[in-house]
Formats: C-alpha cells, sequence, structure tokens
C-alpha cells in the first residue's frame, strides 16, 4: 500500500514484465524471470494476470464481454469454440453475472458489473497469481466489499496469489497476509499483517496506522493521531538521504545523508530507517 503515485501500479506491472525493471530482480515460483525473453515468458503469462485500478477504461468499448474476457483463452490457443463459450458462461457464473451479458457492451454495466467483467478476464486462462491494481477504489463504498468478499471467495476456491493493491492500510488488513508499505517509489516496511498493524515500525507507516477510525469511541479517544506535515516530493528528482525526512519528526543529519536500507528486523519484519540500524 502507498499513497497515490508512490509507484504502486509501476511496481504491479513491473513484477508482470509489462515494464522493464531497471534494477532489482522478479523471482516468481523460486524462478528468475527477470531477463525471460517475450517467448519463454509466454509461459508465465497465462500464470500470472491482472485486474486494473480503471474498471471504466480497462475494458474496450468495441468488444462484447464475451469478447473481453475470451480474449486470453484465444492468445493462448486453449480452446475450441465450444469450449471457450462454455468458459466464459462458468466465469460470469463465477463473479456474480449471467450467460446472456456475455453479448452485451461494457457501457450497460454499472462500476460495480464492470469490475467483476475485469475479474472474470484476469480469471479466464486459470492463473495462479493475480495483481489487483486498487480493484475497489474506483467503486461506491457500498460495492467495495461485496468485490472484496468475491475476491476473498475466489482466492479460497480456486487458490490464488494475490498481490492487493491499496492506498489505504484499512482496505488491506482482512485480506493480507503481508503488508509492504510504500512511499515515494521504495518500499519502506513490510511485515506479516498482524505484526505491521500491532508493531509498525517505519515513522510512515506509524501516521497511517493512526489515521485509520476506530469505531469504539472509549478506545479512540486514547490514541494519538499522528499528522504528517510537510509537502510530498516529487518522485522524479526524490531528497538525497531518506525520501520520507522532509516531513519525519524523527530526522536526524545522517537522514540527509544517506539512504536508510532495507533490513530484516528479526521474523522477516522490513524496514528501511535510520532509527533502526
Ligand atoms: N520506482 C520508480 N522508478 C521510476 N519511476 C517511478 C517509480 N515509481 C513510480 N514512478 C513514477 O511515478 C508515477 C506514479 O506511479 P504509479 O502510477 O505507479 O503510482 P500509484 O502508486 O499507482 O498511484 P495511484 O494510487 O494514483 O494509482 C509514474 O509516472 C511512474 O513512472
Ligand atoms: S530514516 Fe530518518 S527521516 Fe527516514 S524515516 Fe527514519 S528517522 Fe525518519
Ligand atoms: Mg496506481
Amino acid at each position: 500500500m502507498g499513497e497515490s503515485g508512490c509507484g504502486k501500479t509501476t511496481c504491479g506491472r513491473t513484477v508482470l514484465k509489462l515494464y522493464e525493471p531497471t534494477g532489482g530482480s522478479i523471482i516468481y515460483d523460486g524462478k528468475d524471470i527477470t531477463k525471460l525473453n517475450p517467448n519463454a515468458m509466454l509461459h508465465y503469462r497465462r500464470k500470472m494476470q491482472i485486474i486494473f485500478q480503471d474498471p471504466y477504461a480497462s475494458l474496450d468499448a468495441r468488444m462484447t464481454v464475451g469478447d473481453i474476457i475470451g480474449e486470453s483463452i484465444d492468445i493462448h490457443k486453449l480452446m475450441n469454440k465450444k469450449e471457450r463459450l462454455e468458459r466464459i458462461h462458468y466465469l460470469l457464473d463465477k463473479v456474480g453475472l449471467n450467460a446472456e451479458h456475455a453479448s452485451r457492451y461494457p457501457h450497460e454495466f454499472s462500476g460495480g458489473q464492470r469490475q467483476r467483467i475485469g475479474i472474470a478476464r484476469a480469471l479466464a486462462v486459470q492463473p495462479e497469481f493475480i495483481v489487483c491494481d486498487e480493484p475497489i477504489s474506483a467503486l461506491d463504498v457500498s460495492i467495495q466489499a461485496q468485490v472484496v468478499n468475491m475476491l476473498e471467495d475466489l482466492q479460497e476456491q480456486l487458490g490464488l496469489t494475490y498481490l492487493f493493491i491499496a492506498h489505504d492500510l484499512s482496505m488491506v488488513k482482512h485480506i493480507s497476509n503481508r503488508v509492504g508499505v510504500m512511499y515515494l517509489g521504495k518500499m519502506v516496511e513490510m511485515a506479516e499483517s498482524n505484526e505491521l498493524y500491532t508493531k509498525p515500525l517505519h515513522p510512515y507507516t506509524q501516521a497511517l496506522l493512526s489515521a485509520i477510525p476506530i469505531p469504539d469511541p472509549d478506545e479512540s479517544e486514547g490514541r494519538k493521531r499522528i499528522l504528517l506535515e510537510g509537502e510530498i516530493p516529487s518522485p522524479i528528482d526524490p531528497p538525497p538521504g531518506c525520501r520520507f525526512r522532509v516531513r519525519c519528526k524523527y530526522a536526524k543529519p545522517i537522514c540527509a545523508e544517506k539512504q536508510p536500507e532495507f533490513k530484516d528486523m528479526g521474523g522477516e519484519h522490513y524496514v528501511a530507517c535510520h532509527l533502526f540500524s
């Protein structure tokens, strides 16, 4: 998770090799896929899919819903015509739509329904891993829970792994096993979900967590909300040293000089901050 513009979509797309990374490596199921050529990558393309951030922009308005869902089946030449149609109907049913929707066009659907179509498209070729790029942030609050619940059900039924991108921590709490927090293009903290919510180490994560509303007024009263001050620097020209420095109340001289390393503090709880080095 991370604020708008911090590089979440860029990171998710790079993991899928839709963007070429300028550094680092992508390890999928124990294999380094960073330098695979497009041909060798085809095998992984089928296993790795994406649900896009904006259900309005991500569905081709000139294609029927059936063709949108069936497109990747065609690309991978997986099925004959009859099997393809059966699969499309099966998927529409799976995401809470029905077979007759296959011949309609995206503009005939609401935002929530369009995102269901996007999910059906991602599931079409039986992937193992799906990058869910803020799949609910463009939807009405009342629809958000429905879509998250559906994603959770599908995960359980189909044994899927998600990289679930969100811009606030409350949204990812229930769906995540592990949470990574990004700031200005860099990961600043990563830990098992419960650990991150109960023992946040990075000053940025602490500020984000303090901003989550607590429904219980007694509990909420005793808690201090940390207000972040200062402008977010431009990701094109980040400040030297720690990128969070201009907004951090613990900043010390070394923070301006040296970028903190992303370090394991034990139990796979990683943090990049000079307070812990
Ligand atoms: N690590 C990086 N290296 C180079 N450019 C980056 C990096 N991270 C982000 N950017 C640039 O920052 C801009 C915003 O990135 P991106 O769209 O990935 O943000 P986001 O977190 O998905 O934002 P939103 O929440 O608004 O969707 C892009 O123009 C991208 O090219
Ligand atoms: S490295 Fe320094 S500026 Fe950055 S978060 Fe830690 S204390 Fe704050
Ligand atoms: Mg994005």
